[in-house]
């Protein structure tokens, strides 16, 4: 008959052997790591620390040395530099001091301010839409509304673009029932051709982007939002690199191009173009009101905290009503590619703000942001696999309304010892060799 209970002697035995055994996750990931560092992903943080009033000048710890050194950082997603704008700063601290740091709960519990509302109103209202959603995150965004619409009826077939981004692909994934079918990238032939074989019936969802951040290249929105009619598709189009940036009020590429009452649902973030953090979906109000009461990763979350809403505000305010950093940021990136062009310099062309640095090593990528920082007290960000495919390693850059001339010469020349250095251009080449 078994004994419910184990003798004194008996407990410290078991108690001993749970404390010696070892689970096997903690062998998985030394293993795993080991698999990362073999094939040059493992991923190391530069600690840098922006300088408010200096931006885009970083400080660098660096080791031995009591005070920082200064770097230049080319790779922010604080597009505008809207993070560092005295008025959005303060309006951050009047309301830190006015409801305190933390948002205390969930939208539900005691999370919704009137500066909460007065954002999704602000955003709806920046991209023609009649209601707007706050989530914690841009990643958040995508992944819990995508998530909840294609579980919601049965039957949802996603079409979705082969380079989307890693949170809508979670969400996708994670509509457990629904189907997903990829379609080549920015390829509306390829996207036609599979709407077409699909169920006529069949609720569908196009997901997309506006700019995809990584290689720069821009949707084609009133194509895809022609074939939505035609095949009666709902769409779904991430804003994120491009808000703040496009179009006369930030609205993106597709207030630029005049067809966001196209689309059905505009995602975006706070937290690039807008410099401060947050993401947001804007669309009707029962689709709004809808992911409102029974999203997920909306619901169950405390609520973004009242400095970071009362900067984005602020934030998103200016922006619509300031041209100047839209129209700084364009010349600055083609005043850079020019640069670039003239001393030889290879890069990738672009439609957008971005401008990829061809390298296609990861170990040589990472070893020339390296030698980039500490060498000429420049930064900016290797892209790897998995972010990119292998053989497509590159250095991202992203100018802005404050590098200057002096900066962007100081950089190419940095750029052009280095390449020739490291093997990715020719020991002397004088022709630009943009694609
Ligand atoms: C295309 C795209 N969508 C969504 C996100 C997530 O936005 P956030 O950084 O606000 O979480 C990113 C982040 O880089 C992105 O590149």
């Amino acid at each position: 008959m078994p004994r419910p209970f184990l003798t004194r002697s008996e407990e410290k035995v078991s108690v001993g052997a749970i404390k010696n055994a070892r689970h096997p996750f903690y062998d998985h990931c030394h293993q795993a790591l080991d698999q990362i560092k073999h094939q040059g992903r493992y991923r190391t943080f530069t600690p840098l620390a922006r300088q408010a009033e200096r931006f885009p000048l970083y400080e660098e710890a660096v080791r031995d040395l009591p005070q920082g050194r200064e770097v230049i950082v080319w790779s922010t997603n604080d597009y505008l530099g809207m993070g560092v704008v005295p008025e959005v700063q303060d309006a951050a601290i009047a309301a830190i001091r006015e409801h305190g740091a933390g948002a205390g709960g969930t939208r539900n519990i005691a999370g919704t301010s009137p500066l909460h509302t007065q954002l999704e109103a602000e955003l709806a209202s920046l991209h023609g839409k009649e209601a707007g959603l706050l989530f914690i995150s841009g990643y958040v965004s995508n992944q819990a509304s995508l998530q909840t619409i294609l579980t919601s009826m049965p039957g949802w077939i996603c079409f979705s673009d082969r380079l989307n981004h890693a949170s809508m692909i979670a969400g996708i994934k994670g509509a457990r029932g629904s189907q997903t079918v990829i379609y080549e990238h920015n390829d509306l032939k390829d996207l036609e051709e599979k709407l077409a074989a699909a169920p006529k019936d069949a609720p569908k969802l196009i997901a997309f982007e506006s700019v995809y951040s990584m290689d720069g290249d821009i949707s084609d929105i009133a194509g895809t939002c022609a074939l939505a009619r035609k095949y009666n598709a709902l769409t779904y189009l991430d804003e994120v690199h491009a808000v703040g940036l496009y179009g006369q009020e930030g609205g993106g590429v597709s207030q630029r191009d005049g067809v966001a009452d196209q689309v059905d649902i505009i995602e975006g973030t706070l937290a690039k173009g807008f410099g401060v953090h947050g993401g947001y979906i804007t669309a009707s109000a029962e689709i709004v009101d809808f992911l409102r009461s029974t999203a997920s990763g909306f619901i169950f979350t405390t609520a973004l905290p009242p400095p970071v809403v009362a900067g984005a505000l602020a934030s998103v305010r200016k922006v619509r009503a300031e041209n100047w950093r839209r129209e700084s940021i364009f010349e600055r990136v083609n005043t850079f590619r020019h640069r670039l062009r003239a001393a030889g310099v290879p890069f990738t062309m672009t439609p957008s703000h971005i401008v990829p640095i061809p390298i296609g090593d990861a170990e040589r990528c990472k070893r020339i942001c390296r030698r980039l920082l500490t060498e000429y007290g420049h930064y900016a960000t290797p892209i790897n696999y998995p972010t990119v495919p292998q053989g497509t390693e590159r250095l991202r850059l992203t100018p802005g309304p404050f590098h200057t001339d002096e900066m962007m010469d100081d950089l190419i020349n940095a750029l052009g010892v280095l390449l020739r250095e490291e093997g990715v251009m020719p020991a002397r080449q004088a022709a630009c060799s943009a694609a």
